[in-house]
């Protein structure tokens, strides 16, 4: 199998031509993947019909898996995917209803969060013939780049805490009886990504209660404007979902937001499994 890239015009989410993830992939194929993913942060690979089994296959490719640790939304049989979705079976949710609405890398409340997502759509939902429930990516490497030196300067070695207990308590979905378990971790606000070496920059629209030694103000005031900075349109890809797609993000140069725009009967059903990765430095 030979690839091909096809830019999507921005800084990410280019699309990845010519790959059956139902077929073995050669090493060389899948370094090529690798190779695309790594330098653009988030790419799409549209057309596939896999099972569980195979998107967990291709996701061990990428190193270690990892899985969501706090609330029931594991596939049934298949611990390591994370149900997303706003359908109900038995009255019951068959995922998390609420994954992503604000703007955020994947389990940042983490010590060691994971290196990336892998999010395959089975059911998208549509209105007027157009597919809604869109995913943001916004790349935070380009965002770390474009910020003016002072800025960097002053950002440069500031340590971040966040807070998945805070978040949690805001839920009804089981998270809040579990969030008490996880202690806050601290980050560095700009880390280096650990494949490119590439400085980004890393909070949470909801996690990220102190910054340095700022107050809480001052904190919320530096967290608003960097998500801003991150999420301005020239640093972000706005991905209009088909069946079939599978969109592989990076925890540390990308952050994403899931567009809530659809309601039943409109339903939206998506696999995310996600690979290790280490502390961040
Ligand atoms: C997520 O944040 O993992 C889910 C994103 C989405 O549902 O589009």
């Amino acid at each position: 199998m030979s690839i091909e890239i096809r830019p999507s015009g921005g800084v990410l989410g280019h699309e990845i031509l010519g790959v059956d993830l139902a077929r073995p992939i050669s090493d060389s194929t899948f370094a090529d993947i690798e190779k695309a993913f790594n330098d653009c942060g988030t790419v799409v690979i549209r057309g596939q019909k896999i099972t569980p089994e195979q998107q967990i296959a291709f996701t061990r490719r990428f190193g270690e898996l990892d899985s969501y640790p706090a609330g029931n939304f594991a596939l049934p049989g298949h611990d390591a995917i994370l149900v997303v979705s706003n359908i109900l079976e038995n009255g019951k949710p068959i995922g998390m209803i609420d994954a992503g609405r604000n703007w955020h890398s994947d389990m940042l409340f983490t010590e060691k969060p994971p290196r990336c997502s892998l999010l395959y759509s089975l059911e998208v939902p549509h209105q007027e013939g157009q597919s809604i429930g869109d995913t943001l990516f916004a790349s935070t490497a380009v965002a770390y780049d474009n910020l003016p030196e002072s800025m960097k300067t002053r950002l440069n070695g500031l340590k971040a805490r966040h807070s998945f207990r805070t978040y949690a308590a805001t839920k009804s979905d089981g998270r809040e009886k579990v969030g008490d378990e996880f202690a806050d971790v601290i980050h560095p606000l700009v880390r280096t990504h650990p494949i490119t070496g590439r400085k980004c920059l890393y909070l949470s629209h909801s996690l990220t209660q102190k910054i340095g030694d700022l107050d809480q103000a001052q904190t919320r005031q530096l967290a608003h404007d960097l998500i801003e900075h991150i999420t301005s349109e020239r640093h972000v890809y706005r991905h209009s979902w088909r069946v079939g797609d599978l969109v592989i993000w990076d925890n540390c140069s990308t952050m994403h937001r899931a567009i809530f725009d659809y309601a039943l009967p409109q339903r939206r059903r998506m696999h995310r499994t996600t690979v290790a990765g280490g502390r961040p430095f």
